[in-house]
C-alpha cells in the first residue's frame, strides 16, 4: 500500500521523508491554507512540495465550472510534471476530467462519499479516487466498507483508477485499508508518527537498556 502524507506543510513533509515512508503528498484548500499562516505564497508552498517529493503530489481546483477548474488544472500541471489535479466529484467536475483525460492530465477525484462516485470518476479515466472514511464515520456511517465495495467494483471492470483512502483519523483506518487491499492512504502526519508506537516497544526497549548498563555503565557498545 502506497503511503501519502495529508499535509501542506513542508517541515512534516520533510521529516516523514526522512522516515522513508512517503510515496507522495495530498493537500487541500483548508490544508494550504494552515500552511499559509506564515504569509507564505500558495504558489512557492506548492512548488516547494514537488520539488520536495519524489512522487504525485495532489493540489486542488477551487473552481466550480468545468472551464474554471480545467484552466486551473492546466496551470497546477505546469508546476511539476508530478502534480495530480483533485477535481471535486460534482457534474462540473465530470466535464473536467473528461477534458483533463483528453489533455494527459492526472487527476485524483476527491470528496468521494459512495461507490458510485468512485464509478463515474473511474469511467471518466481518474487516476485515483479519494473516498473520505473519516467523515462518513463523523456521521455514524462505517467508511471503510465503502473501500471494499468500490474495490470490488473497479475489479470487476478492470479499472485502473488506484483507490487512494482520504480522511484517515487513526491507525485503525490504515489497518483496515491495508486488510481490504487498498492501492493507496493519505495520512496525517500526526497519525504517521502513531502508527509506529507501541507502549511493548518503549517498555522493552528500556529494559534493554537498563539491563546494557550492567555490562557497559556509560551504554556504550564496546566494539
Ligand atoms: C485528502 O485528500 C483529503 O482532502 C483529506 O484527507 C480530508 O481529510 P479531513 O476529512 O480530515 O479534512
Amino acid at each position: 500500500m502506497k503511503i501519502f502524507i495529508d499535509t501542506a506543510d513542508i517541515n512534516e513533509i520533510r521529516e516523514a521523508n526522512d522516515y522513508g515512508l512517503i510515496d507522495g503528498v495530498t493537500t487541500n484548500p483548508t490544508l494550504i491554507s494552515k500552511a499559509q499562516k506564515d504569509g507564505k505564497k500558495f504558489i512557492d508552498i506548492a512548488s516547494e512540495i514537488l520539488k520536495t517529493v519524489n512522487g504525485p503530489v495532489s493540489l486542488e481546483v477551487v473552481g466550480t465550472k468545468s472551464e474554471d477548474m480545467v484552466e486551473q488544472a492546466v496551470k497546477l500541471h505546469n508546476l511539476g510534471s508530478n502534480a495530480v489535479i483533485k477535481i471535486p466529484m460534482t457534474l462540473e467536475g465530470l466535464k473536467a476530467m473528461k477534458i483533463l483525460r483528453q489533455k494527459n492530465i492526472p487527476v485524483n477525484t476527491t470528496l468521494i462519499f459512495n461507490t458510485v462516485q468512485a464509478l463515474l470518476a473511474a469511467r471518466n479515466g481518474a487516476a485515483y479516487v479519494s473516498p473520505f472514511v473519516g467523515r462518513l464515520d463523523d456521521i455514524a456511517e462505517d467508511g471503510m466498507s465503502i473501500i471494499n465495495q468500490i474495490k470490488t467494483v473497479f475489479s470487476n471492470y478492470g479499472f485502473k483508477t488506484e483507490i487512494l483512502v482520504a480522511s484517515v483519523r487513526n491507525p485503525v483506518h490504515v489497518l483496515r485499508a491495508a486488510l481490504i487491499g487498498a492501492d493507496a492512504i493519505t495520512i496525517p502526519f500526526d497519525v504517521i508518527k502513531k502508527l509506529a508506537m507501541h507502549p511493548k516497544t518503549d517498555e522493552g526497549l528500556s529494559r534493554f537498556l537498563d539491563d546494557w548498563k550492567k555490562v557497559a555503565p556509560d551504554g556504550s557498545l564496546p566494539l
